[in-house]
């Protein structure tokens, strides 16, 4: 799998504020919100063009347009946080909805919702989920995806831990990774370390402590 790692200052400046404990849901939520902005401009950067013709003020020119908009899939809860960043970037992406929660025992993850397009064939699809731990959430995004047809996936996340990235690496499915960090491991609770704590309750208003 092609994972890649967004270094640039600003966005570690971001990253620092959502992993920081002092951050309260505002200052995580505007955080997640600019730095899914940078991961996408990142993820989308060999995206096809299409070339079409325009004129300035002063004489005709070339335009560009991206040749095949995405669907936007952001992963409910957390995903929800990246959803109008990714959109203001990609105006005409449509987007989809897939939820899934993980069992906080086994660590599974269970899907309450699936709202996507029946036919992905031939499009493109960008996933938006902010944490990937053992990576079992991505992974069942990524295989209702591909049922659908899709063979053309970004996954756009803030922070992976080495088991997620080989767990997705290892699916037989082909995507592509844009990320801001990769943590060292996770802990007993199966939650990245040092990481920055549970994405979705740190947006939503609850803070716990790992
Ligand atoms: C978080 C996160 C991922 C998942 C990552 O969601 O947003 O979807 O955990 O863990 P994994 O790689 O081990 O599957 P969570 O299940 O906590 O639900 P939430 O978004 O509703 O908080
Ligand atoms: N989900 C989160 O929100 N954070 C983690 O570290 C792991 C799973």
């Amino acid at each position: 799998m092609d994972v890649k790692i967004v270094e640039h200052p600003l966005a570690a400046a971001r990253l620092t504020a959502m992993r920081d404990e002092r951050s309260d849901s505002p200052r995580f939520r505007a955080a997640l919100h600019e730095l899914t902005m940078m991961l996408v401009y990142e993820a989308t950067r060999d995206a096809a063009v299409a070339e079409y013709a325009i004129r300035t003020p002063v004489a005709p020119a070339k335009g560009y347009r991206l040749g095949n908009p995405p669907v936007l899939v952001p992963v409910l809860r957390a995903g929800l946080g990246m959803a109008d960043a990714a959109q203001a970037m990609i105006p005409d992406a449509s987007m989809g909805f897939v939820g899934l929660a993980r069992d906080e025992e086994t660590h599974e993850p269970y899907a309450y919702m699936e709202s996507l397009p029946d036919d992905l064939a031939g499009r493109h699809v960008i996933v938006l989920d902010p944490m990937v731990a053992t990576g079992g959430s991505l992974l069942r995004c990524c295989e209702m995806i591909a049922a659908r047809g899709c063979t053309d996936i970004d996954l756009v996340s803030v922070l992976c831990a080495p088991d997620g990235i080989a767990k997705l690496a290892g699916s037989g499915i082909a995507m592509r990774m844009t990320t801001a960090a990769v943590d060292p491991e996770l802990n007993d609770k199966a939650y990245i370390v040092p990481g920055l704590g549970d994405a979705g309750d740190r947006q939503f208003g609850a803070y716990r402590r790992f």
